[in-house]
């Protein structure tokens, strides 16, 4: 372990260098503008692995943005590891928030800020970086190693499920590794044991053939706004609840065993109220707030627009309105069954005198760890071994849609261990890691690579 520490200090300036080349390249998944980019993105990842001793990684094309796969199988008798993460970004906008260029990183006390920082090419680096320590070093790897870096996973991972059936053979594996979750402080360390699905949608809602003067017109034609304003109301109750019916029906009610678990963690409504700056906390009566982001399922309004949203004032009745809505779901809530169910009661709270149509976007079943597993036993070990202490078992309020495909496709665990912190502005601007947690991570993960056979074997 000392000599990991000691090469990763020496060799830290370098790393972190890599990283900012890394976070240099705008590999937005979502902008079609930068998909030259996203190639280039996952070319760096191949070369990266080759020069930390994982050669021969293939960018593999989806018909979407390409896969990279990497392979070091060295004893057939030794269980196999699959790393999964993703080299691609959310969009910066809104950029003139950002106190830096959010594609030029930028180091302000002890904390590295830049698009994907943290979510997830930070991470992904902390992988590489983990591999070449003990490499380099000569620890060796005494699994068999199979990478996976995506370039979809923020468009809802499009492509990589069937790549995982179509290569079932190829990527069978006996764990499946993922950094791209958070922790709660420097000095906690998290393993993540479940995570939420999620379901989003688009509504249109269409009236007038085209935009009218609000006044020779408000009042006799139904308005589009008006009208989605009032599906979006009816889509909650006064108690925060969403009004689909059955929506509820197979979410798991909280044990008393996980509401104990929840009371130990060191966080509680008036620190998480303080730490994003609102007013007061809202949601679903009777629950607190980790149980509400853990253990039960939302509805959200993520986005809308119509109408005149100028300066000034401008009297229109616009023809149509739009709201992006999602749903985060729990298990064993099921995604095929809560669409269907959220499109028929939102055609019944449409007024009539408008047309609605729903667009479905990505979606992602919601999933849970069993955490008896051995390798459980195993990262804890190598995060106390990192970090100096023991970790806490989380849940997480965000979803990565590939982990439950994950488990089902190799039916092997998963394990979540994540670097984030809290405030670290994934998806927003000023998006950061702490350096001193990608130096402990790497340490934890090198680590962490060489237990990988007491938790498997
Ligand atoms: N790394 C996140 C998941 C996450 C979110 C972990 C918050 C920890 C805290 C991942 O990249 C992500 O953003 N997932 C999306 C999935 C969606 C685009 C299908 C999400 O949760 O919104
Ligand atoms: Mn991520
Ligand atoms: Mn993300």
């Amino acid at each position: 372990m000392s000599d990991f520490c000691a090469y990763i200090d020496r060799e830290l300036p370098r790393f972190r260098e890599e990283l900012e080349t890394f976070l240099r390249i705008p590999s937005i998944s979502t902008d079609s503008e930068r998909a030259g980019d996203v190639r280039a993105c996952a070319g760096w990842v191949a070369e990266h692995l080759a020069a930390a001793g994982v050669p021969g990684a293939e960018v593999i094309e989806t018909g979407g943005h390409p896969i990279v796969v990497a392979e070091r199988i060295h004893a057939p008798d030794a269980p196999t590891v699959l790393v999964y993460g993703h080299y691609d970004v959310q969009p910066s906008e809104p950029d003139e928030l950002w106190s830096s260029p959010p594609f030029e990183p930028t180091v302000r006390d002890g904390r590295l800020y830049a698009r994907g920082a943290v979510d997830d090419k930070g991470q992904v680096h902390m992988h590489i970086k983990a591999l070449e320590t003990r490499l380099a070093t000569g620890a060796g790897v005494p699994v068999n190693l199979k990478l996976v870096i995506e370039g979809e996973e923020e468009v809802g991972s499009r492509h990589l499920a069937a790549f995982l059936s179509e290569n079932a053979e190829r990527l069978a594996c006996d764990a499946v590794l993922i950094s791209d979750t958070g922790m709660f402080s420097p000095d906690l360390p998290c393993i993540t044991t479940g995570l939420r699905g999620i379901v989003y949608t688009e509504i249109n809602v269409f009236g007038p053939a085209s935009d009218l003067h609000s006044g020779s017109y408000g009042g006799a034609v139904v308005n589009p706004a008006n009208a989605l304003a009032a599906i979006l109301a009816g889509l909650r109750d006064d108690r925060g609840r969403a009004t689909v019916p059955g929506y509820y029906d197979a979410v798991r009610p909280i044990t008393e065993r996980e509401r104990a678990d929840l009371e130990r963690l060191p966080m509680d409504d008036e620190t998480l109220r303080a730490g994003v700056g609102a007013p007061a906390l809202g949601g679903e009566a009777g629950f607190s707030a980790l149980e509400r982001l853990w253990y039960r399922p939302t509805l959200d309004v993520n986005g809308m627009l119509s109408g005149f949203t100028g300066e000034g004032s401008k009297t229109v009745l616009p023809s149509r309105a739009m709201a992006k809505v999602s749903m985060r779901l729990v298990p064993d809530q099921d995604p095929a069954q809560v669409i269907e169910a959220f499109e028929a009661r939102v055609h019944e709270l449409a007024p009539e005198g408008v047309t609605v149509e729903i667009k479905r976007s990505h979606g992602g079943a919601p999933w849970v760890a069993d955490t008896g597993h051995p390798i459980f036993g195993a990262a804890s070990a190598a995060l106390e071994s990192g970090f100096g202490a023991p970790p806490a078992f989380v849940r997480e309020g965000g979803s990565i849609p590939i982990v439950q495909a994950f488990e089902e496709t190799f039916e092997a665990p998963a394990l979540l261990i994540g670097f984030a912190l809290p405030g670290c502005n994934m998806h927003a601007p000023d998006e950061w890691i702490d350096l001193g947690v990608y130096r402990n991570g790497i340490a934890a993960l090198a680590d962490l690579y060489g237990r990988l056979t007491d938790g498997l074997n």
